[in-house]
């Protein structure tokens, strides 16, 4: 049986149980799309935990998690469903001679000949899941259209089939980069989550729950510093992915301190465009080298 949170408090201590640390918006727009039914758009920079959100509500829901991966092309066939034409092929070649065309059209067009995708297998299922259509601004109108159907009516429609109706309502998570604006259709059927980078508390909090080893110390200062470096003007600033990988490489290594050597070496990790490596060279590492005053 899948949980269902009965307020904000309990939705966020299950995410944190599952290891998500979700800001208060976060909280609240998951607690009302499991409430509501609604599906959420999740809008925000690369790494900031919009794929890690709704595998951590599947985790705690205890839904299983069924995910469409979009990119630039996607259509119906392999997003919704597609006729398996060799298996078609093969019936009516097994079919006797003299058997009626009408007769061998209603067997080849039923369900055993229907290749399911991701979007159909989330309506069709018996259990309830989490789908998570990913990267939803990597496609094209076109294929945002074809979701509306299933967005506000959880059905779809196969011409030969019928109508296919949602047995258990999903709870869908839509994610984008922001590289195309979304149709207003579309996020008309969408409670709306912008997730930011993070606060400087929030997101050392993150950094400790992945990296529990690493020195307190040293983590407050690695967050200060990628916190300094976004305030940067970066071709791509540092996200959460960044700091984490940060930290984990400064646990291997063994750094009990951010110094300006520590700093160079290993700052390919959270900065990675040769112009924008130039610029916070020159910024932060300055900064870093600057000794205190002697007291
Ligand atoms: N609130 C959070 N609590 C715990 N971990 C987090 C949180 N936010 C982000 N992370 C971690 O940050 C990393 C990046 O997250 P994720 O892959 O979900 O980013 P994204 O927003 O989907 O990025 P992209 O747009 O590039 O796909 C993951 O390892 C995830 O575990
Ligand atoms: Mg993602």
């Amino acid at each position: 049986m899948s949980a269902q949170p009965e307020s904000v408090a309990e939705i966020s201590e299950g995410l944190r149980a599952v290891g998500y640390l979700p800001g208060q918006s976060t909280a609240l727009v998951s607690y009302l799309a499991t409430r509501l039914g609604k599906p959420v758009l999740v809008e925000g920079p690369a790494g900031v935990g919009k794929t890690e959100l709704a595998k951590s509500l599947s985790r705690y829901l205890d839904r299983r998690l069924v995910r469409l991966q979009c990119y630039e092309g996607l259509d119906e066939a392999k997003a919704l469903y597609e006729w398996n034409y060799r298996k078609q092929l093969l019936r009516i070649q097994a079919e006797a001679d003299g058997t009626g065309w009408d007769a061998v059209q209603d067997d080849i067009f039923g369900e055993e000949f229907l290749l399911s995708r991701p979007l159909m297998q989330a309506i069709a299922t018996d259990d309830p899941v989490v789908l998570l259509i990913d990267e939803i601004d990597k496609t094209d109108q076109e294929f945002e259209a074809m979701l509306l159907e299933l967005l506000s009516d959880f059905q779809i429609t196969i011409p030969e089939l019928g109508r296919i109706e949602a047995r258990t309502h999903p709870v869908v998570l839509l994610t984008s980069n922001n590289t195309r604006e979304l149709t207003e259709a579309l996020k008309r059927r969408c409670l709306y989550l912008w997730l930011d980078y993070p606060t400087l508390e929030h997101e050392l909090e993150i950094v400790r729950l992945h990296s529990p080893e690493l020195d307190e110390a040293v983590a407050r200062k690695l967050v200060e510093i990628v916190q300094l470096v976004r305030e940067l003007d970066l071709k791509k600033p540092p996200s959460i992915a960044e700091s984490i990988d940060w930290a984990r490489a400064l646990l291997l290594l063994g750094a009990d301190d951010i110094d300006q050597q520590t700093f160079r070496e290993t700052m390919s990790i959270i900065v990675k465009h040769r112009t924008d490596l130039d610029v916070v060279a020159e910024r932060v590492g300055v900064k870093l080298g600057a000794k205190p005053a002697a007291a």
